[in-house]
């Protein structure tokens, strides 16, 4: 499945994601508690402003790491204006990716993305690249928003998954959003 280049969210809308308010409904510490422990290499693709990434950096204590990448120069900006400074600077690595290419050497325990798939032109090409840097017992998150997202885009999304070595383990719910867990198939 391709996407459309041109639906990138624009960096001007970036104070929307990183509301207290957002808080309320999509509390990032309840959405990753079952998934995200200490020691663990995260990664937050797409992250955006760093809604997510600061909880994940608290989740992964100080023997982790939280790689944020995006796409856009001016979200990293916005991210390491945040961090910077703080004690969680040093575990958080910021990392400017291509549009089908994250290209990180690191195996990855946890991939999180959320709100990202349908901006990224060739998902299939990037499952591939998932599934090689995810460790054997690593699990990959995927929300998406429920009106930009059809239910049908978003099972030809886990189908483009599944077909690239990943396995559906969960449906998460996660008010406003289509959500999966995605474990790394064995052998
Ligand atoms: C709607 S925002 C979501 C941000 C964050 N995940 C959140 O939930 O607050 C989508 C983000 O994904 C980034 N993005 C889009 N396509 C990407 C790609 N191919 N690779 C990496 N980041 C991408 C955009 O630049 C933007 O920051």
């Amino acid at each position: 499945m391709k996407n459309k280049p041109g639906r990138l969210c624009p960096v001007e809308r970036a104070g929307t994601l990183d509301s207290k308010l957002r808080r309320w409904f999509q509390d990032p510490q309840k959405i990753m508690k079952p998934y995200l422990k200490p020691g663990m290499t995260a990664l937050d693709f797409g992250c955006g402003p760093g809604f997510f990434t600061l909880d994940m950096a608290q989740m992964v204590g100080a023997s982790g790491q939280v790689i944020a990448t995006d796409l856009q120069q001016g979200m990293l900006e916005k991210l390491h204006t945040k961090i910077q400074g703080t004690d969680l600077e040093n575990r958080i690595r910021l990392h400017q990716c291509e549009e089908n290419k994250i290209n990180l050497a690191e195996p990855i325990d946890f991939f999180f993305s959320f709100y990202v798939m349908h901006e990224v032109p060739d998902q299939e090409v990037l499952f591939r690249e998932i599934s090689r840097m995810l460790k054997p017992k690593g699990a990959v998150f995927i929300a998406e928003p429920p009106v930009h997202v059809s239910r049908k885009a978003f099972e030809a999304t886990l189908d483009l998954a599944r077909e690239n070595g990943l396995r559906l383990a969960e449906r998460p719910s996660v008010f406003l959003s289509k959500a999966a867990v995605l474990t790394k198939t064995l052998g």
